[in-house]
């Protein structure tokens, strides 16, 4: 490989896994307020299989669309997620520095499927970085910013107080494994929903009670929540997971109760948060969940794990 060069995972057009094929290109140079990031691993995400797919329901497609291209992508490298090492900064770059190992997302930009992006050091919509916990390697960072930053955004909005009872919807996921530690960090009585194989995993998280989706449709009487937030969100096939106990749930909440979904709203690409998230990480209160990892090679087979819909924590790429 020249010296210019660098491995990326490239696509031309929406479709299935296979559209996504390894190639060589051209390593970014950063631009004054970039930095040149080595990327050491990526995550398929559930983003990153509707950005892949374009599997997106009706109206939220146009808008979507508008974005990442209407016709054909408007980026041929996909991949949201990243974590490495600062390998060169633009002229204007204050906060970090080359040898820094950071983790965070690239936004609309994308471009994380590769050996090197380019991400701006102030939050935008191309992107948000910080320092990586120190604690975890780079393919369980992946799940912790992806995850966490959906996470820690909607469980805020419920402002939990200590002991409040609060039920996380799709707990086994990778933003419901970080909302269910977070939960017990903030002092709450912990409920976690996810089908039966995984009732054990969610209780080794932390919650105090667990509830199998695909077998329970009533709540024991007199439970109430003080917060619902929904983890579940949309599956890689785009439809609304949900079912009967959610509806459930949501009559459960208490007078002054609120469910939150991770759909309200878009994500905020906030690099403070993800110090939060770090620090968190760090001070051992929440454990990033790696289902599995693939090397980049293996991009199509880690895509059609994902779009099976039952990822437990998150799936990286190794790179
Ligand atoms: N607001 C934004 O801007 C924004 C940005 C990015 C993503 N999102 C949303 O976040 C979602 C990704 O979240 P994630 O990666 O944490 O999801 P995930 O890893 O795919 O986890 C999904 C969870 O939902 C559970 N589940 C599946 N079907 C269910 C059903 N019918 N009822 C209850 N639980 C069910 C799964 O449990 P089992 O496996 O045990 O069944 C698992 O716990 C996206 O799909 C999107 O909707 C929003």
């Amino acid at each position: 490989m020249n010296d210019d060069k660098m491995k990326a995972v490239i696509r031309s057009k929406y479709g299935p896994p296979e559209v996504l094929t390894l190639s060589e290109v051209k390593i970014p140079v950063p631009k004054d307020n970039e930095l040149l990031i080595n990327i050491k691993a990526s995550a398929v995400t559930n983003s990153d299989i509707f950005i892949r797919g374009s599997k997106i329901s009706f109206p939220i497609i146009i808008p979507f669309r508008l974005m990442i291209g209407v016709f054909k992508p408007r980026k041929s490298i996909i991949g949201l997620v990243f974590s490495g090492i600062v390998k060169d900064t633009g002229s204007k770059i204050k906060r970090l520095s080359p040898g820094d190992e950071v983790y965070g997302m690239t936004g609309f930009n994308l471009s994380a499927y590769a050996e090197y992006t380019c991400v701006k050091e102030i939050d935008s919509t191309a992107g948000c970085v910080s320092i990586k916990p120190k604690n975890i390697s780079f393919e369980e960072a992946t799940s912790a910013v992806y995850g966490g930053a959906l996470a820690l955004q909607y469980m805020d909005l419920g402002n939990i107080k200590q002991n409040q009872k609060v039920l996380i919807y799709g707990a086994s996921g990778t933003s419901g494994t970080i909302a269910v530690q977070y939960g017990k960090y903030l002092g709450a009585n912990v409920t976690g929903v996810c089908s039966g194989k995984n009732i054990d995993f969610v209780k080794s998280l932390g919650a105090d009670d667990v509830i199998d989706y695909t077998t329970t449709e009533t709540l024991k009487a007199g439970t109430k929540f003080d917060f619902i937030l929904d983890c579940a969100g949309h599956g890689p096939n785009g439809k609304k997971r949900t079912s009967q106990l959610k509806e459930e749930c949501i009559k459960a909440l208490t007078e002054k109760g609120k469910c939150v979904s991770i759909d309200d709203g878009a994500l905020k690409l906030d690099s403070k948060r993800l110090d939060s998230l770090t620090k968190l990480i760090e001070d051992n209160k929440i454990r990033p969940i790696i289902d599995k990892i693939y090397p980049l090679e293996k991009i199509v087979e880690a895509h059609k794990y994902v779009e099976g819909g039952h990822k437990k924590g998150g799936v990286a790429i190794k790179i």
